[in-house]
């Protein structure tokens, strides 16, 4: 079967540009293969992730390589962000093996790699009154805080106010992150996620609380940061099928805890499946690239 190919879609946003001595996926020596010729940049064998007694993950296997973009549902509490959060080097399974950018998770120092991935987290726990352009910076230090003695370059300033701008932030770059609305949080944090450049991208519902207009913008800049980037992997999570960028390549379904599917978009994101996963009919159409969804009614 086929899968579209990525396609810019019009935005008014212009997509993040290399740093200087941008640290790109370093993969070890036999970390691509010769089935996709990409690296692997993220690998989860068998993954159990086990807590307070209770089994939340159980026989996950995950590959994502370079370039591919990866979309992760699955019904509520099943399991989404937990494997965002292992993607993101901020938490370690129970048994099983997780590679991030060629490295085992429990033999790496994570703040290394935490600088390389871009973590789009709608729960992100910033506490501290920091403002938008200061909360976008702390993407290049890896951290949720500002780090202590740390100063950005006037480039990495530059790069920070520009992103806040694509993000329809411009001109709000001082305000406190403590009084931003929901949909001004979240394009802070996606502006936060892009601004060191990731190798690997970690979007866990990036639409949410955004309006429809944004939302669409949003979807654009995705699909233009990838075009722009063809070797940066992602892994996005949603509930709705409506909100999966075009340029999506391929997909995993988790049902409460375990992988009901997972493979090429076209092949995985079909009504069978998708009905499957969610034990409750769904069809699914795929429209000029776009997904559909539209659930049937409740059986007792
Ligand atoms: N550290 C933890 N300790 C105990 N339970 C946890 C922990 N982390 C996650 N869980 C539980 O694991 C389950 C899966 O949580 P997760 O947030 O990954 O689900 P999700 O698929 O992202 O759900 P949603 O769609 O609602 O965001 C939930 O029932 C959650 O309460
Ligand atoms: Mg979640």
């Amino acid at each position: 079967m086929s899968t579209d190919t990525a396609s810019a879609a019009p935005g008014t946003v212009t997509p993040p540009r290399p740093a200087p001595g941008d640290a790109r996926v370093a993969l070890p020596p036999g970390a691509s293969t010769a089935e996709a010729g990409a690296a692997v940049v993220l690998a989860m064998r068998d993954v159990a992730f086990v807590r307070s007694g209770r089994t939340i993950l159980e026989h996950v296997d995950l590959t994502v390589r370079a370039g591919e973009h990866w979309a992760l549902v699955g019904p509520n509490g099943a399991g989404k962000s937990t494997i965002l959060s292992l993607c993101a080097a901020r938490n370690h399974p129970t048994r099983g093996g997780v590679d991030v950018l060629g490295h085992t998770l429990g033999r790496v120092d994570v703040q290394t790699l935490h600088r390389r991935i871009g973590h789009v987290n709608p729960r992100h726990p910033l506490r501290t009154p920091l403002t938008i352009q200061e909360v976008v910076l702390t993407g290049i230090t890896g951290t949720i805080d500002w780090r202590q003695r740390w100063e950005p370059t006037r480039a990495e300033v530059d790069r920070a106010r520009a992103l806040v701008a694509d993000m329809g932030l411009g001109g709000k770059e001082h305000e406190p992150w403590t009084t931003l609305s929901q949909g001004e949080r979240g394009r802070t944090i996606i502006a936060r996620a892009l601004v060191a450049d990731p190798a690997l991208l970690l979007l866990d519902e990036p639409s949410t609380g955004l309006d429809v207009a944004a939302r669409e913008q949003l979807l654009a800049t995705i699909d233009a940061v990838r075009v722009a980037h063809p070797e940066v992997a992602s892994v996005l999570v949603t509930h709705h099928l409506e909100e999966l960028p075009r340029s999506t390549s391929h997909a995993l379904l988790l049902a409460p805890g375990r992988v009901s599917a997972s493979g090429r978009a076209d092949e995985v994101l079909t009504s069978e499946a998708v009905s499957r996963c969610f034990a409750h009919p769904i069809h699914v159409e795929r429209r000029h690239g776009r997904w559909r969804a539209s659930a049937g009614p409740a059986t007792a």
